[in-house]
């Protein structure tokens, strides 16, 4: 469990599937994933199945509010995929489908907080991801917590009606460190050797 100030991240339970099935049935959640239909409750089982089967370090987390509310309450999803684990690299998403959340400072906690578990829990060297060109809010919350830049995919996505290009970013573990004040991981211990 990944704990903030005011969301905390946690395992998918089944009981979640019918609100992320509700989440992504709303157009304006979905129109900056990578994701053109909603899902049906089927659909969505089938995607936590499959999940459930992934190590669990690779497994995606709910999003909970737990300030301000009585008992924690969902409002969203967010995780590492496409995990390399030679590059050490893992591909970040997340989606704060309660609408009514928005711009409030919520998606900019989530992602600080995967980026800790990801650099200080689990050791990758490499956290990137892709967002639309005309994505604003995200790109905001992306460039706010230390990503850079580095490339476009021209016309990588068409939906309704045209194209618009995916711009790709990346946070390197030694980039996060300097932000967060964290010096850098110690290198791995070497064999000493025995010609001296
Ligand atoms: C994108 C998303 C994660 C952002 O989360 P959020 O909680 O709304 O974001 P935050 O409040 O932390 O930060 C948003 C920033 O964008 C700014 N912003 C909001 N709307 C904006 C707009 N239309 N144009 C430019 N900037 C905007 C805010 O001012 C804020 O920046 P600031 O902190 O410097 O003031 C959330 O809106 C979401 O889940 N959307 C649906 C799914 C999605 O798009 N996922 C991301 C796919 S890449």
């Amino acid at each position: 469990m990944l704990v903030g100030k005011r969301v905390c991240l946690r395992p998918i339970e089944r009981e979640d599937l019918e609100r992320f099935v509700r989440f992504f049935a709303d157009p304006e959640v979905r129109a900056n994933l990578d994701m053109v239909l909603g899902l049906s409750n089927a659909q969505e089982i089938t995607w936590f199945e499959e999940q459930s089967r992934q190590p669990l370090l690779e497994q995606p987390f709910a999003v909970d509010l737990v300030q301000g509310t009585d008992k924690p309450r969902l409002i969203g999803g967010a995780g590492l995929r496409a995990f390399d684990w030679r590059n050490r690299s893992a591909e970040l998403g997340l989606v704060i489908g309660d609408k009514s959340m928005w711009g409030q400072g919520l998606g900019t906690e989530v992602t600080r907080l995967l980026l800790r578990h990801a650099f200080f829990t689990l050791n990758l060297h490499r956290v990137w991801l892709r967002v639309f060109a005309d994505h604003v809010r995200a790109q905001k919350v992306y460039e706010k917590v230390g990503f850079t830049l580095e490339g476009r995919q021209r016309d990588g996505d068409f939906r309704n009606g045209r194209y618009r290009d995916v711009l790709v970013y990346s946070l390197l573990s030694r980039e996060w460190r300097q932000r967060v004040g964290e010096p850098e991981a110690p290198p791995p211990p070497t064999t000493p050797r025995s010609d001296g």
